[in-house]
């Protein structure tokens, strides 16, 4: 498979998860795993354009796929996406755990709706738990990706 633009190979049990695969494997520590049954969202990462919780595929069926993780989120020059930014900025996480989860969630909703309102964010990112915040910074922070995404960010700034 191709993960986060790098190929990447290993054989595996057939009965390996991809979140497994992806942290012992590829050593990309960064999709989280919370509760290994499909209810938290913490292992969240994009399947061939579309979001999916890891823990809920097997390794062997993203044979050729292409995924991309919380690792492959940050801008090519390095600087942080706007998501990571606005997660930042406008405090969307405390203790951060179900955070690269909510980013990655994030990233694909911003693609199919650029400019979602925030009931489309609180129900886009209802696959995804958070112990800590009471999710209103979370639809914040992904309010000010969005508006930066856009260019609106770039407007309010010049006026
Ligand atoms: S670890 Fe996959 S949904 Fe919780
Ligand atoms: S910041 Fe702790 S679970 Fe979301």
């Amino acid at each position: 498979m191709t993960v986060n633009g790098q190929p990447v190979d290993g054989l595996v049990e057939p009965r390996t998860l991809l979140v497994h695969f992806l942290r012992e494997t590829a050593g990309l520590t960064g999709t989280h795993i919370g509760c290994e049954t499909s209810h938290c969202g913490a292992c969240t990462i994009d399947l061939d354009g579309q979001s999916v919780k890891s823990c809920t595929v097997f390794a062997v069926q993203a044979e050729g796929a292409q995924v991309l993780t919380i690792e492959g989120i940050a801008n090519p020059d390095g600087t942080l996406h706007a998501l990571q930014e606005g997660f930042r900025e406008l405090h969307g996480l405390q203790c951060g755990f179900c955070t690269p989860g909510m980013i990655v969630r994030a990233y694909r909703l911003l693609h199919g709706n650029p400019n979602p309102t925030e009931a489309e964010i609180r129900m886009g990112i209802s696959g995804n738990l958070c112990r800590c915040t009471g999710y209103q910074n979370i639809v914040s922070a992904i309010q000010y990706a969005a508006a930066k995404l856009r260019g609106d960010a770039m407007q309010e700034a010049a006026q």
